[in-house]
């Protein structure tokens, strides 16, 4: 894992070269800390710090995080979790994350991932773009059948997410999951996500990696 940090004066940012899948959320919320065309491309004394933060927490795949070095406050995970399946990209997932890494002891504790689901990254379990190098299509209908009738709890419930060996992502707590234009949408008392590319179901496992012998590292 490629991690660079930039120390300002307020605020130390760290940036995950491999899950960064250029959504563009920092260039064009802060321009002036953030310039792919500059070296190094990230000023941290470009902004304030709260405005810093403020985009920071944009960035949906994790690649940005950011620490205050000032009396400002850390990232709160959002209270209720979700994840949004992308046409023809990943599983961006919010919450109080704790991803299980394949041979890790201890969980990443994360606010906001983007999780490779057409089984094509070579940074699983997480996106790294290669979709589109894979001509990856999923017009990311939910099926809703077993979508549960619950209401998320007043406290920031964890949510474990485990990617399984040559198969699915193993997800576990409440969330809801939406379809791209949000038309499908449900909560559901955890789940098995493709992450294969191969499911007749997306975005859930059908059990069709087996058939294509997916491999990926997993618990
Ligand atoms: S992981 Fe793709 S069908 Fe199971």
């Amino acid at each position: 894992m490629k991690r660079l940090t930039y120390t300002g004066n307020d605020v130390e940012i760290t940036y995950d070269v491999e899950r960064c899948i250029h959504a563009a959320e920092c260039a064009n919320g802060l321009p002036g800390v953030f310039d792919p065309n500059r070296k190094p491309w990230v000023d941290p004394n470009g902004a304030s710090a709260d405005e810093v933060a403020a985009v920071i927490q944009r960035c949906p795949t994790g690649a940005l995080k950011f620490r205050r070095t000032d009396s400002g406050s850390a990232e709160v995970p959002a209270e209720n979790a979700t994840i949004a399946v992308a046409e023809d990209g990943p599983l961006y997932v919010t919450g109080n994350l704790h991803i299980h890494m394949p041979d890790a002891e201890q969980p990443l504790v994360e606010t906001r991932a983007a999780f490779c689901r057409c089984g094509a990254s070579k940074a699983k379990p997480f996106c790294d773009g290669a979709h589109q190098e894979a001509k990856f299509r999923d017009g990311c209908r939910v099926d809703l059948a077993r979508a549960v009738d619950a209401e998320y709890s007043d406290d920031t419930d964890v949510i474990d997410v485990t990617p399984l060996a040559d198969g699915p992502l193993k997800v576990e707590g409440l969330i809801e999951i939406a379809g791209a234009d949000n038309a499908e949408t449900g909560r559901f008392a955890g789940a098995f996500l493709c992450r294969c590319g191969a499911s007749s179901n997306k975005p859930f496992c059908d059990g069709s990696h087996r058939e294509i012998a997916f491999e990926a590292a997993g618990s």
